[in-house]
């Protein structure tokens, strides 16, 4: 299973990045508002730093929502850097546009996916990766990782080769239950990473450790 981080911060993704387990990053008009990024150029030039610092994928979202503008920006994207992947919703003009990017050889990656028709139909489209939002379902009582189940079953009954992005992870469970179903990626801010390492009895055996590691001296 592949570790994206879902972050439009550097400082967060260099972190990640020193690590040496992060595979990609995922970003969003949102994460890079967090991050005060406006205007082209400077939207432009911080995907650019981003790829600078890692070595996998990066998906930059489009902000355009009708075909023409969504084609016009997901081209300029690919065109920045090899390692740059089209986000693009799931909406009708942007299965138009996915289809349109994948006969022209451009990744993408087909975000807000809350049902397992519409992972199904950005699948047929040739997504390169459909991101159904796990924590967002469960903040309104709907069983996230069950429609990660049902993505994953519709994808190996035809052999679909679009990955499964686990995206809005939010806990260490989630992780270790999406690498269970069977998810390629997650994708998720570094608290979460960083607490699948916590355990009590890892803590205090080598607080033990330390201390008889004295006596050897
Ligand atoms: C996915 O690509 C999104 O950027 C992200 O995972 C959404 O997460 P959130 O629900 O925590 O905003």
């Amino acid at each position: 299973m592949k570790f994206f981080i879902d972050t439009a911060n550097l400082a967060m993704i260099e972190e990640a990045n020193a690590l040496g387990i992060l595979d990609g990053v995922t970003t969003n008009p949102s994460l890079m508002a967090k991050e005060g990024i406006s205007g082209k150029e400077n939207i432009l030039n911080h995907y650019l730093k981003i790829c600078d610092i890692v070595e996998g994928d990066v998906s930059a979202e489009v902000i355009g929502i009708t075909y023409d503008e969504m084609i016009q920006e997901g081209e300029e994207l690919a065109a920045l850097h090899s390692q740059i992947v089209v986000k693009v919703p799931i909406i009708k003009d942007g299965i138009k546009a996915i289809k349109y990017f994948s006969q022209k050889g451009i990744r993408t990656n087909c975000t807000l996916i809350f049902s397992a028709g519409q992972a199904l139909l950005a699948a047929k489209a040739g997504a390169t990766y459909v991101s159904p939002f796990l924590g967002r379902l469960d903040d309104v009582s709907t069983d996230g990782l069950n429609l990660i189940e049902e993505i994953r079953t519709i994808f190996d009954n035809f052999g679909f080769e679009t990955q499964i992005l686990a995206a809005s992870v939010r806990h260490s469970m989630h992780i270790i239950n999406c690498a269970k179903i069977g998810a390629d990626v997650v994708t998720c801010p570094l608290p979460p990473i960083l607490s699948l390492l916590k355990h009590p009895l890892t803590d205090s055996g080598l607080d033990q450790f330390i201390k008889d590691s004295q006596k050897m001296k």
